[in-house]
């Protein structure tokens, strides 16, 4: 019985799908032969033959269309910038709709790790966790950075940025692109008293270090290599505090508030110095050993590194157990710290050494994107030409000053060939 009916309601379901098609066929038939309407088609006529009948009628036909066309692009322009606007606030509201979520997102996992909940539920419910919980802010640690986090932090987050009178040219063109997207929560920790200097003459946040560290030496007189080490150090306390650290090279111009880009779920979440989904992402390499023949195919495992330059931090443990074990190797094996932070992030535990467990995201390349996707690639497509980066890292190239510039004129101030003198590499 209720199959039948089922298929007497679906057989009444074709008959209206027909008759609306028929319908709309219909339609367009009349369009096409009364493109005027029904009422119209007398006029239409008479301007036809008026058409025929002498030249000068033509003028006064085209320039009476030409009247509507105008109209038309005027309504079509009036339409298009209202759209724009509609535009506009969806995506804002999007962005807000999205931040909710994660927080609630987070804050659902937290609980999780926090609870005893141990049951799995059924397939597909099933998620681990990234987001770990924070730690509780001991002010105890550096009262006197608590304080100025206290005036220059939104959100509980802060951008830090070291720096000595090594970059200052660079940290110029830095404060300024920070300035014009209107970042607040920028901080810069002056390695010498030349940028303190620097830094009041530019309005912009600093912290000096208590002078009695050993470290810091380095950081008065060293070049970029010896600095990035050093923050690895200094990025503890802020931490130790509570607060989401965004760790930003000097060699950086910011295009758009990065806040408003990240997820938040993992302890670290980084950009990359990977150039296309692959590298950037990860990717499953075959390593072929024809001398074992039937399995001569043997898989590997690939991403290219996690930039040290840029990063975020959540305050949790393995964030800090990353920064400790990054600052101890570098310290007793002087290798690159951007290779330790990524040997840290990724090395499984195996026999005599313990591996970090903390979660990972890697950073949309080109939201943050390094120097050599805009020179190799994104300078050289039309569509990715049309995107906005957040930042862009000049990371790939040693005449980074110029580059910084360029990405400024180019993004900021559309200059289109801006980015054309530069080779793709540096030799
Ligand atoms: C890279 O991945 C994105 C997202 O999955 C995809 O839309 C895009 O087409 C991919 N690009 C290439 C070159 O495969």
């Amino acid at each position: 019985m209720a199959g039948r009916r089922d298929r007497i309601q679906q057989h009444r379901g074709y008959r209206i799908t027909i008759a609306i098609v028929v319908g709309i066929l219909i339609g367009c038939v009349c369009a096409f032969v009364f493109p005027n309407g029904f009422f119209n088609s007398g006029s239409s006529l008479l301007v036809n033959e008026r058409l025929s009948k002498s030249n000068s009628k033509v003028g006064l036909a085209s320039c009476e269309s030409s009247e509507r066309v105008k109209m038309l692009k005027s309504e079509f322009s009036v339409v298009s910038v209202k759209n724009a606007e509609l535009k506009k606030q969806v995506k804002e509201l999007t962005e807000k709709v999205r931040l909710a979520e994660q927080e609630t997102e987070n804050a659902r996992n937290q609980v999780l790790v926090l609870g005893s909940q141990i049951k799995a539920g059924p397939f597909g419910t099933v998620k681990s966790l990234r987001t770990n919980p924070t730690v509780v802010p001991d002010e105890s640690v550096n009262p006197r950075l608590a304080k100025l986090l206290e005036k220059v932090a939104v959100s509980k987050e802060i951008i830090v940025v070291l720096a000595n009178s090594n970059v200052k040219p660079m940290l110029e063109v830095q404060i300024t692109s920070v300035k014009r997207v209107g970042i607040q929560n920028y901080l810069i920790v002056a390695l010498d008293d030349s940028i303190v200097d620097f830094c009041k003459s530019k309005e912009v946040a600093y912290y000096k270090r208590d002078p009695d560290k050993a470290v810091d030496m380095v950081g008065k007189s060293g070049g970029n290599h010896a600095v990035s080490r050093l923050k690895f150090r200094v990025l503890r306390e802020f931490l130790q505090l509570g607060y989401g650290v965004l760790l930003s090279d000097v060699d950086i111009v910011f295009l758009q508030n990065p806040f408003g880009h990240l997820y938040r779920d993992s302890d670290v979440e980084s950009m990359s110095d990977g150039h296309d989904n692959n590298t950037a992402y990860g990717f499953n390499h075959v390593f072929d050993d024809p001398s074992m023949g039937w399995s001569r195919s043997a898989h590997t495992m690939r991403i290219w590194v996690f930039n040290s330059g840029f990063f975020y931090l959540r305050p949790t443990l393995p964030s800090i157990d990353l920064l400790d074990r990054v600052a101890d190797t570098i310290s007793k094996t002087g290798e690159w710290d951007q290779a330790v932070f990524n040997e840290q992030l990724f090395y499984p535990s195996h026999p005599g050494y313990t591996g970090l467990h903390a979660s990972k995201r890697v950073m949309d390349m080109y939201e943050f994107m390094n120097s050599k996707v805009l020179f190799k690639t994104v300078r050289k497509n039309e569509e990715l030409k049309k995107l906005k980066p957040v930042i862009v890292h000049l990371n790939y190239h040693p005449d980074k000053l110029e580059r910084m510039q360029a990405v400024v004129e180019f993004y900021v101030d559309g200059k289109q060939d801006a980015l054309d003198s530069f080779p793709d590499g540096s030799f």
